[in-house]
């Protein structure tokens, strides 16, 4: 049976790689794409995910959620450099169709509890690509989704490194607070974060399998790779761009592709200078129960075979569709 799951993203080139993943690989039935303000305002990360989404022909219902962190000053242009990595729309780059569907009216949130408690216990995983805001939010609003979700597979984080400040990854700093709840709840977190998306780059081969598909699909996302390697290579000297996000949505597919070890993580809130981090213990020097899964490696790969099926996939059901138009 296909792994039933809500994808809560701020997109952003890696996000919609991750969209692209989830709706052409078969072990993934994407239920709903929620949008929270991170790599861009909301109404431009909302606008990106509908027209993602449309590309690639998801019939995922769509909600909007949290412009602004639950307590901290929002992330701007002039803090991090989210506006020049994705671009002033967030997802500047090639060309993307227009919304084909309209917004689901719900908050993101109230549509996350309503999917959760719709399905049976153990049914749903979260897996969110963006800051933790909606999922903070969701959580208090019905706490029993905590024990019912199957887990939360999240992009974020990281143990030896930050990017948006030495310590503190973009999606764990853009709202620390609600990403200190997250970590701290009951439920099972899979915390995707730098150390694993960091081995998922993008390179001039990779780059090159996913042209030769030769569909309109394969020709954005080969698009997207090169508009971002662009700004990865400027903002952090990377020769490659990493493709956080969909390194969440391999996990879900296929736990052999990314390599977890068992750990004791907590988000840092009150640090001055390590606002944000993601303390990880491996060792139990804090004595406290090993309560997440941590990303370490990555079977690259396997994770590339995953997103050229899935954009082949996909290419192969919208030519049938429209041939039997
Ligand atoms: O730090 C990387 C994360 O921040 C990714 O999710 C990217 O899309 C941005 O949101
Ligand atoms: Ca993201």
């Amino acid at each position: 049976m296909p792994r039933k799951i809500i994808l809560d993203v701020d997109p952003g080139h890696d996000d919609a790689i991750a969209i692209v993943l989830a709706e052409g690989n078969p072990e993934i039935d994407l239920v709903a794409i929620t949008s929270v303000a991170g790599n861009q305002t909301l109404p431009k990360v909302t606008y990106n995910a509908m027209r993602v989404a449309t590309l690639v022909g998801s019939q995922a219902t769509i909600a909007r959620g949290a412009e602004f962190p639950l307590m901290r000053k929002q992330l701007t242009d002039h803090d991090i450099i989210a506006g020049s990595v994705h671009g002033v729309s967030g997802l500047d780059g090639p060309v993307l169709p227009e919304p084909s569907m309209e917004l689901d009216p719900r908050h993101a949130a109230q549509l996350i509890v309503d999917v959760v408690m719709e399905h049976e216990p153990q049914e749903i995983t979260l897996v969110p690509t963006g800051p933790l805001t909606n999922i903070a939010l969701a959580m208090r609003l019905e706490p029993k989704i905590v024990e019912r979700v199957r887990g939360v597979v999240l992009m974020g984080g990281g143990y030896t490194q930050g990017n948006a400040t030495p310590a503190a990854e973009f999606n764990i700093l853009a709202d620390p607070e609600a990403a200190a709840a997250v970590f701290a709840a009951e439920w099972q977190v899979t915390m995707v974060g730098l150390d694993l998306t960091h081995q998922a780059v993008a390179t001039p081969e990779v780059k090159e399998r996913i042209r030769a598909i030769g569909t309109p699909l394969s020709q954005t996302v080969a698009e997207w790779l090169d508009f971002f390697g662009g700004t990865y290579s400027s903002v952090w000297k990377m020769p490659y761009p990493p493709i956080h996000d969909a390194c969440a949505v391999a996990r879900v597919i296929n736990p052999d592709v990314v390599h977890v070890e068992e750990a004791f993580v907590v988000v840092e809130t009150q640090g001055k200078w390590t606002y944000g981090e993601t303390v990880t213990d491996f060792l139990g020097a804090f004595g406290e129960p090993f309560n997440n899964l941590v990303a370490t490696k990555l079977h690259f790969e396997g994770f590339w075979d995953l997103i050229v099926d899935a954009i082949t996939r996909i290419g192969e059901r919208q030519a049938q569709q429209s041939t039997s138009a």
